[in-house]
Formats: structure tokens, sequence, C-alpha cells
């Protein structure tokens, strides 16, 4: 299971630059579209426009993540998306951020099995995945 998702997690690390550079993304796997059911739409809606059943209760309304595109000039920004999914590297947004930080959820699902370089690896490709998903469903 760990070893097939780091193979997943190589896999589109690799299709995500391809399908960057054509403009063809390729379709998020099952498991994606699953675990944004289960972690992101309490927060930001089964739709991904931002009114889960606990958006009220926090201080910053959940994004529209349908809007993603239109907001970036009508392109998908995957890097970007993946960063803020991350987390970690937001130092800015320490203190102010409601968004839970995934990279770390992520780091702690990898364990320190496989050393640091590969749960990194095992790291992007998850978020990678939830960024193909959240490309899949831009209006
Ligand atoms: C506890 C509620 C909560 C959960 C759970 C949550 N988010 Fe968020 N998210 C937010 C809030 C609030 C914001 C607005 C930015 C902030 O936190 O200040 C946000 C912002 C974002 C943004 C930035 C959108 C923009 O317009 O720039 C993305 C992308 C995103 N979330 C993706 C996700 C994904 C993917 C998941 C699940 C893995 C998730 N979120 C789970 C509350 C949540």
């Amino acid at each position: 299971m760990r070893i097939s998702s780091f193979a997943l997690g190589c896999g589109l690390a690799v299709t995500i630059n391809v399908g960057a550079a054509s403009a063809q993304a390729p379709e998020p796997p099952a498991r994606a579209v699953e675990f944004y059911r289960t972690a992101c739409a309490q927060c930001h809606g089964n739709d991904g426009k931002g009114g889960g059943p606990v958006a009220h209760l926090l201080a910053t309304k959940p994004s529209d993540l349908t809007t993603l595109a239109r907001r970036n000039n009508g392109a998908f920004p995957f890097f970007r998306v993946g960063q803020i999914i991350d987390g970690r590297e937001d130092i800015a947004l320490h203190g102010g951020r409601e968004m839970p930080f995934w990279g770390d959820m992520f780091g702690f699902e990898a364990g320190d099995r496989f050393g640091t370089t590969v749960r990194e690896v095992y790291v992007q490709g998850r978020i990678y995945e939830l960024v193909l998903y959240l490309n899949s469903i831009q209006q």
C-alpha cells in the first residue's frame, strides 16, 4: 500500500509536468476524490464552493475552490494550489490560517520508514492528487 502510493506519487509528479505543458491534465485518481469528500468538504463543501457544514464556524470563509482558474486569468495555478494545500512553507499565513497543514499530515501518514527524501516524494504525490482533483472541478 505504502509502496504503491510512493510509485503513484512519482508517476504523478512526472505526469503533471507533461500535463501542464500540454494544458491537458490527467484525471484525478479515485482516492483523491474520496479524500476530498472526507477531509476538505466539511469546510469547502461537496461542490467545492465553500459552503461546507462547518464553514459558518470559521472566522475566514473557506474559499470557493471551483474558481481558482477563473481568478488566475483562466489558467489553473497548479504549483501555487499545491503549495497552499501543503501549507508548510506559507509563513505569511501562519497564525491566521484556518486551513489545516496537509503537508504535515501526509508526512505523518508516510511515517519514518523510508527516510526523509522518499517521505517528501510521498507527501508531494498526495498533494498533487488533490491538485488534480481541484483542477477537475474548475468552472
Ligand atoms: C477547517 C476547515 C478547512 C478544511 C478542512 C480545509 N480547508 Fe481549505 N481553506 C479553508 C479556509 C478558511 C481557507 C481560506 C484561507 C485561510 O485559511 O485563511 C481555505 C483555503 C484553501 C485554498 C486556497 C484557495 C484560494 O482561493 O486561494 C485551497 C486551495 C484549499 N483551501 C484547499 C483545501 C483542500 C484540498 C482541503 C482538503 C485536503 C482543504 N482545503 C481543507 C478551510 C479549510
